[in-house]
């Protein structure tokens, strides 16, 4: 079985799991506690938050630790408006977004708040002069993801924060695909809220952060959880040491030079697959070559009725996913590739590939292989 479907999640990496094993049992403290125990974790927790804080220009005490970029989504989103009630009650956001924003927007819609929901060209990116426009005095969260999690196509978020701050709106972007991929400074990138999640950077599933900005403007969250008034009273919970512990491992891995250097070889082996299946009869990539997207992505449309085959025909050889698979499993054509402008027939024949950090040469050539012999078996050529 080969798996490429490094955007659903990644396995964690044995040198992540090294650091993380001596804080289920030898270091199992409570890190709110006051003794030995809890101190012990507590600095642990704390020597993670500052790796996870220089890793992306943010300081230590911008980082909150939650449960995943789910979690994180909603405490921004939610957070904000809640705060800022008096400045007003419009978010702006994008038609391709995660369900982890849109179906939080769509709630707050269901409330009282007011939505502008921007779309997409066919090669999946906002147009800034859009974005420019919908921005109204009474607008107080924009909402834009760094990079899709179906397309990989990259949004120009350090311009989209620039124009947000011209306009005196909070950004808040969802990193959890980006992260560990592209280079993030949230000061240069003119973020004011990111979303980030372990189990795409090869960290456990079931940790992610949020970076809250404290300076230039400064950002208030209402909490969304209650209780013991941890991580400065903006989600409380006992802290999940042992997976902060592999978040900050995990990310300070994805920072080596060799692994900056491998994400080099993986797009080259996106690029060889890519290659080999478009010139199959019928096959395109979703977005365009010129649109910016990140290397180990390729969501490819496959002619009608072999499209809507070929994932049952690949499975269980080959572990891909169809767009809409990054949530739960549904059979809805994806609203990333609808919002583009494909057919609903289109959407549904479509297949996104995503290669990661054990993805081999040979892994790549058994794909080509495999997906070859699949379209000529189903096409009858
Ligand atoms: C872009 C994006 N945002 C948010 C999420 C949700 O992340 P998590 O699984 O950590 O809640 C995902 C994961 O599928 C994602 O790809």
């Amino acid at each position: 079985m080969i798996y490429l479907d490094y955007n659903a999640t990644t396995p964690v990496d044995e040198r992540v799991i090294s650091k993380i094993l001596p804080f289920f049992s030898m270091q199992f403290g409570n890190a709110a506690s006051a003794h030995p125990y809890g101190r012990k974790a507590h600095e642990a927790v704390e020597n993670a938050r500052s790796r996870i804080a220089r890793s992306m220009g943010a300081d230590p005490s911008e980082i909150i630790f939650t449960s995943g970029a789910t979690e994180s989504c909603n405490l921004a989103i939610k957070g904000v408006l809640e705060t800022y009630r008096s400045k007003g009650r419009h978010i702006i956001t994008v038609t391709t977004e995660h369900p982890a924003v849109l179906d939080t927007c769509k709630w707050l819609e269901q409330k009282d708040a007011e939505l502008t929901y921007l779309p997409v060209n066919s090669a999946g990116m906002i147009d800034l002069k859009v974005l420019e426009t919908a921005i109204r005095p009474d607008t107080v969260l924009v909402a834009v993801m760094v990079a899709n999690n179906e397309t990989g196509v990259i949004q120009p978020f350090r311009r989209i924060g620039e124009l947000c701050h011209k306009k005196g709106v909070l950004f808040f972007t969802d990193a959890t695909q980006a992260l560990g991929k592209l280079p993030i400074h949230v000061l240069n990138d003119n973020i004011d809220l990111m979303a980030f999640s372990g189990h795409k950077i090869y960290a456990p599933k079931g940790i992610g952060g949020l970076y809250v900005r404290r300076k230039n403007p400064r950002v208030r969250l209402s909490e969304q959880i209650h209780g013991g008034g941890h991580e400065k009273a903006m989600r409380s919970g006992t802290l999940n040491v042992p997976d902060i512990v592999g978040l900050a491992e995990a990310l300070s891995i994805c920072k080596d030079p060799r692994e900056v250097q491998s994400l080099q070889n993986i797009q080259s082996l996106r690029d060889r697959l890519e290659h080999a299946l478009t010139k199959l009869p019928g096959v395109q990539v979703n977005t365009d070559r010129e649109t910016p997207r990140l290397g180990h992505v390729s969501n490819l449309r496959f002619e009608g009725t072999i499209g809507r085959q070929l994932l049952g025909r690949l499975n269980p050889d080959i572990a891909v996913s169809s767009g809409s698979a990054c949530s739960t499993a549904s059979n809805e054509p994806s609203h990333v590739l609808l919002a583009m402008g494909l057919s609903e027939d289109q959407a549904r024949s479509s297949i996104r590939f995503s290669l990661g950090r054990f993805t081999t040469e040979q892994d790549i050539t058994t794909a080509i292989l495999k997906v070859t012999d699949a379209v000529r078996d189903l096409s009858g050529r």
